[in-house]
């Protein structure tokens, strides 16, 4: 199963992502999340990474499209993928789908999670992330029990540095006019669902497993 996972700043693809994970056991695939392992490191690319992710950008194509590129070359790819915030472009998209030709990987589907812009800001200001296991919550949506605790492994729960209301706004902006156009790109392959991110966790999560299945 080859998932793209695609939806705006803060939709849930993390979340959902996370979820797949445990249920069809095949690896989760962030650009995002590599951007900010980098950062963590304090490589050159993390470097790079925090500039464009702090100000609300994006990291360059050929940068993103390098690390991509050999992450799927991996063989724990071969039997699926969930990727998720990757392409954001249509010149990472026209790459990816080089990529995978050469792979001999067929993409399964593009799943879009749509969740009004209205709803974007409050699901990013409030998301939680735990520093040991990265797990998700958020603080009205999916509060953990004991306050800054995660649940799964008792790390303490941080605050992303682009989950600002300013950075948002630039991110959700980027996301409009570069990577929206991919919702035709997909719709023209034949590729595309949507489900409606704004129900709860698990109902969304129902959606996507029966588009999965569908
Ligand atoms: P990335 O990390 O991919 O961020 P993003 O796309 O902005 O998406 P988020 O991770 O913010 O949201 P999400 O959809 O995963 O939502 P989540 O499940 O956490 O990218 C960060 C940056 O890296 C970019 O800005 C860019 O600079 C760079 N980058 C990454 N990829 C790149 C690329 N391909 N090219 C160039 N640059 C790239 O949920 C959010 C919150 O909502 C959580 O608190 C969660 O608990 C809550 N929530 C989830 N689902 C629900 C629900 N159904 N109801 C209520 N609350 C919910
Ligand atoms: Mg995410
Ligand atoms: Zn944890």
């Amino acid at each position: 199963m080859h998932i793209l996972l695609m939806g705006p700043p803060g939709a849930g693809k993390g979340t959902q992502a996370a979820n797949l994970v445990k249920e069809f056991a095949i690896p989760h695939i962030s650009t995002g999340d590599i951007f900010r392992a980098a950062v963590k490191e304090g490589t050159e690319l993390g470097k790079q990474a925090k500039a464009c992710m702090d100000a609300g950008k994006l990291v360059p194509d050929e940068v993103t499209i390098g690390i991509v590129k050999e992450r799927l070359a991996k063989p724990d790819c071969a039997k699926g993928f969930i990727l998720d915030g990757f392409p954001r472009t249509v010149d990472q998209a026209d790459a990816l789908e080089k990529i995978l030709a050469d792979l001999q990987i067929k993409l399964t589907s593009v799943l879009n999670i749509n969740v009004p812009a209205a709803d974007l800001i409050a699901r990013a200001v409030g998301r939680r992330i735990c520093k040991k296991c990265g797990a998700t919550y958020h603080v009205r949506f999916n509060p953990s029990q004991k306050d800054g605790i995660c649940d799964t492994c008792g790390g303490v729960l941080y605050q992303r540095a682009d989950d600002s209301e300013a950075t948002m706004t630039s991110r959700l902006s980027v996301y409009d006019a570069q990577t929206k156009p991919l919702v035709d790109y997909y719709k023209k392959a034949g590729l595309y669902v949507e489900v409606d991110g704004r129900q709860a966790i698990d109902k969304v999560f129902a959606d996507v497993v029966q588009c999965l299945k569908d």
